[in-house]
């Protein structure tokens, strides 16, 4: 495998890179990390158990909203849309479309995945091992380009999960109550509008195609925040998937009876 691309006027390297430092280690983590969310993500979904815990009114993220008639009672704020259809189709399924659509149409994402899974390429300045590049011009990677209308869908749900952190505040002898998992379902839904407002379609729609910012000023102030949220989109990407999966865990442990919730307040 030559680094070369066989476009005349190109210089030929005859060794795949030329870079001596670890280029390989980001790739990697990615792959560990995106892998181990994964697996995680198809256990839980297929649990269906352990994402509610009434007392304390806590909800698991996987698991929200929870729209289907198999879900366990009190679990569902948004009503039950959907009839019970096994347990193959667990109520996680519903909403999952909409979730991995967002982030796998995500501009971050999709550099993560194709350097870390298809090695397209794995990094800056080292060859890939595929002969063509056909980009996302054709079927399937053509429908990247639904990223806009999936950030429409993120809304709602990062909506929802805020409620769920709302509702979170209930206390065992009813009232107020704050518990560890209060402040890890606020800390999730912070971080997942930060990730959802710092969305490059988020950015284009508050402030693109605008000819003269001057005589919009509300929207100008608010693309000039969201464009500092912006900057910072790849942490906010990993850091709202690593919160999502802590919260659901937590919850799971929770709501199994393997931990008790640590309680602050009632
Ligand atoms: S670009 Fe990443 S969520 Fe839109």
């Amino acid at each position: 495998m030559t680094a070369t691309t066989g476009t005349h006027g190109r210089a030929e390297v005859a060794e795949r890179t030329l870079r001596t430092d670890r280029w390989w280690l980001p790739p990697l983590l990615t792959f560990a990390g995106l892998t181990t969310f994964v697996i995680y993500g198809v256990v839980r979904a297929f649990m269906n158990d352990n994402y509610w815990k009434a007392e304390y009114h806590y909800l698991a993220p996987f698991y929200s909203p929870c729209l289907s008639e198999a879900c366990q009672p009190g679990a569902s704020h948004f009503g039950q849309w959907f009839p019970d259809l096994g347990p193959l189709i667990t109520p996680p399924l519903f909403v999952l479309p909409f979730v991995l659509g967002f982030r796998l149409t995500c501009y971050y994402y999709r550099k993560a995945y194709y350097r870390a899974f298809w090695l397209s390429p794995p990094a800056c300045a080292v060859a890939e091992p595929h002969k063509r590049y056909t980009g996302e011009t054709r079927f399937p990677l053509v429908a990247q380009n639904l990223h806009r209308y999936f950030f429409y869908s993120a809304i709602p749900i990062a909506s929802i999960l805020t409620y769920d952190a709302v509702i979170a505040f209930h206390g065992k002898d009813g009232g107020i109550g704050v518990g560890l998992g209060t402040l890890i379902l606020v800390v999730n839904a912070v971080l997942i509008w930060a990730y959802t407002l710092s969305c490059h379609s988020c950015r284009h729609l508050v402030g693109g195609r605008l000819k003269h910012f001057s005589r919009h000023p509300v929207r100008y102030w608010m693309w000039t925040q969201i464009s500092k949220l912006n900057a910072r989109h790849m942490q906010l990407a990993w850091f709202s998937l690593f919160s999502v999966g802590l919260a659901d865990l937590y919850v799971a442990l929770v709501a199994s009876g393997t931990i008790t919730d640590l309680r602050f307040f009632n």
